[in-house]
């Protein structure tokens, strides 16, 4: 019975209510996160050249963004913030009246109970230099004094309101000295989400304009090579170790490999970014008519899904999410 004629694999596929019956993989508006950007000093929103439809937000335009994101009913919002000043160790991270900070609490407050209001704890956004971390004197990013860094900023992100912490900056230990930190202060409900599988990529490069990045160079001593496979793995399962609530594998759809290893090895949520090239080469096709827009931005968020992320970060998340539910 398992052969043609008596076996057809086409009976499943043969109407649409038949195909949803059996689709192995569900896409739902909770299973995505927007990520979004506010710039300091801003009066109204900025487009970004090389993200069409993504913004650079004023505190306003950032509110109004993420009551749209509840309405959509996205799971959350990541925010990431750019500074009017930078320095050599980031000072803006950790200062209660730096632009991220700020934002979040005006996000926690606007969406806190509708959403998950999430932020990135990298120093990027905030050196002069550029890297996720500080520097020895020679120039090389310092890991274990980066780390005080981020404990601090780690803090400075709680108290401010967010309700999860994105680990983004690929220093070993970042972990275990956030999580210490943030229960030496009380702060047990804090949710850790790990990038443990953070590649050294060439899809950031769009991203590198909406947070106006100062780097030159690269981040290669610090972010993975993209040709290994079980680093990721073990990346990810030192990072449950360290108490890491969430692991994240990124980009998607270049490691979609490594984003099903990690989900078979770890037993914590595992989340995947669709970073800002994914977004801006599907974007580009639509835009020449080569490419249908809708259909290539719903598949590529259900591949990374079935790929085994259970949640995805998609600059789309908000307009996927209608799609979704007008279906
Ligand atoms: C670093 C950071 C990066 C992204 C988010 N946070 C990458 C980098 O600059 O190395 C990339 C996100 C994207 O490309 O959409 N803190």
């Amino acid at each position: 019975m398992s052969r043609f004629p008596d076996a057809r694999l086409r009976r499943l596929r043969q109407s649409a209510p038949v195909r949803e019956l059996v689709r192995e993989t569900s896409l739902e508006p909770r299973q995505l996160v927007l990520p979004m950007f506010v710039r300091e000093g801003l009066s109204e929103a900025t487009p970004i050249g090389s993200m069409p439809g993504v913004m650079q937000h004023s505190l306003d335009s950032l509110k109004a963004a993420a009551v749209d994101a509840a309405e959509a009913g996205l799971g959350g919002v990541m925010l990431f913030g750019v500074p009017a000043v930078r320095d050599a160790i980031g000072s803006g991270a950790d200062d209660p009246d730096g632009i991220l900070n700020v934002a979040t609490t005006a996000l926690a407050a606007e969406v806190g109970d509708a959403l998950v209001v999430q932020t990135d704890l990298c120093l990027d956004e905030f050196t002069d230099h550029g890297h996720c971390g500080v520097l020895t004197p020679a120039g090389a990013v310092d890991n274990d004094a980066t780390l005080e860094r981020y404990a601090s900023m780690a803090l400075a992100q709680a108290r401010a309101g967010s309700q999860l912490l994105g680990l983004s900056g690929m220093m070993d230990g970042q972990v275990a000295v956030i999580r210490e930190a943030l229960d030496d202060e009380g702060f047990h409900d804090t949710l850790l989400l790990a990038y443990s599988a953070k590649y050294a990529s060439a899809f950031y490069g769009p991203f590198r304009e909406a947070v106006d990045s100062q780097l030159q160079g690269d981040r290669r001593t610090y972010q993975m090579d993209p040709g290994n496979r079980r680093e990721g793995v073990r990346e990810a399962l030192f990072d449950q170790d360290e108490g890491a609530d969430i692991v994240m594998v990124k980009p998607a759809m270049a490691f979609l490999d490594v984003l099903r290893e990690v989900r078979d090895a770890v037993d914590v949520p595992v989340w995947a970014y669709q970073v800002s090239g994914e977004y801006a080469m599907i974007e580009a096709a639509a835009a020449n008519g080569w490419i249908d827009r809708r259909a290539a931005v719903l598949e590529s968020l259900m591949s990374i899904r079935r790929a085994g992320a259970d949640a995805v970060l998609s600059y789309w998340a908000s307009e996927a999410a209608r799609w979704i539910r007008s279906r």
